[in-house]
């Protein structure tokens, strides 16, 4: 799929469409009963290995703050940016006053050139096709600092998706596009399965910190389940 100026509407359509549908998702509850994921502890390690900790970053796609609050609480002073107004009035709502700064909007919400010691994104680039995908994480590696660190976690190829879906495209580098089918309500958003290549290309010019590696842990039980990530930390050379 190309994106040229001629389907930025088509984009901003889809990003309105998304910001609806976790609009609804947050004002439902969605997270508020899940532990945040383990990666969590291991960002605050690396982190700290690196002189960072306490110190700023950004956490982008911020949600209704199931990371974003052992995060901060671990030393990490974040901006939270997500596209959900819903998802950062909860977080706004759980600590009053004690959370600087939530931004409402995408990357482009932020000044031009603004960079952050640690750049986090978790569950969150994989929203889109893979060129949107890939566009959203090059425009965050941008946001990283030099010397600083980009933490990742997006969805991985073989995973087997809990609501039903349709394959919208497949690449040459292995990696499936999926789009949700309107069961439930359910809008027809896009979400992108990476290949560990495909991601670790997108990383080549940052150093492994914590190299990418899967995980299929589902959360709620702590076994391994049928949800594939892949995660990792990279160290933009200083
Ligand atoms: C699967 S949720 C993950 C939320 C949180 N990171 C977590 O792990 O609990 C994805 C979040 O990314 C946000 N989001 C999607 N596209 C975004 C974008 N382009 N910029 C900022 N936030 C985005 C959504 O609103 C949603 O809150």
């Amino acid at each position: 799929m190309k994106h040229d100026k001629s389907d930025k509407t088509l984009h901003d359509r889809y990003r309105e469409m998304a910001e609806g549908f976790w609009d609804e998702e947050y004002a439902q509850g969605r997270f508020l009963d899940m532990p945040p994921d383990p990666f969590v502890a291991d960002i605050l390690g690396a982190a700290w290995a690196h002189g960072l900790l306490p110190g700023p970053g950004i956490y982008i796609g911020v949600g209704n703050g199931r990371n974003y609050f052992p995060l901060v609480e671990g030393g990490l002073d974040l901006v939270g940016l997500d596209i959900s107004a819903i998802g950062l009035a909860a977080i706004r709502d759980r600590a009053p006053g004690h959370y600087a700064r939530l931004v409402h909007g995408d990357l482009s919400a932020l000044p031009p050139g603004e960079t952050f010691p640690v750049v986090v994104g978790l569950n969150v680039f994989h929203h889109g096709d893979r060129d949107i995908a890939h566009a959203h994480i090059r425009a965050a590696l941008e946001c990283v600092a030099p010397g600083g660190l980009f933490c990742v976690r997006v969805n991985a190829a073989g995973t087997a998706p809990t609501r039903p879906t349709e394959v919208a495209a497949e690449y040459d580098d292995g990696s499936v596009t999926r789009r949700y089918l309107p069961e439930d309500g359910m809008p027809p958003l896009l979400s992108h399965f990476f290949t560990e290549p495909a991601l670790a290309g997108l990383l080549a010019a940052y150093e492994p910190v914590l190299p990418l590696a899967l995980d299929d842990t589902d959360i709620a039980t702590g076994a391994p389940g049928d949800w594939r990530r892949w995660q990792g930390v990279y160290r933009r050379p200083a």
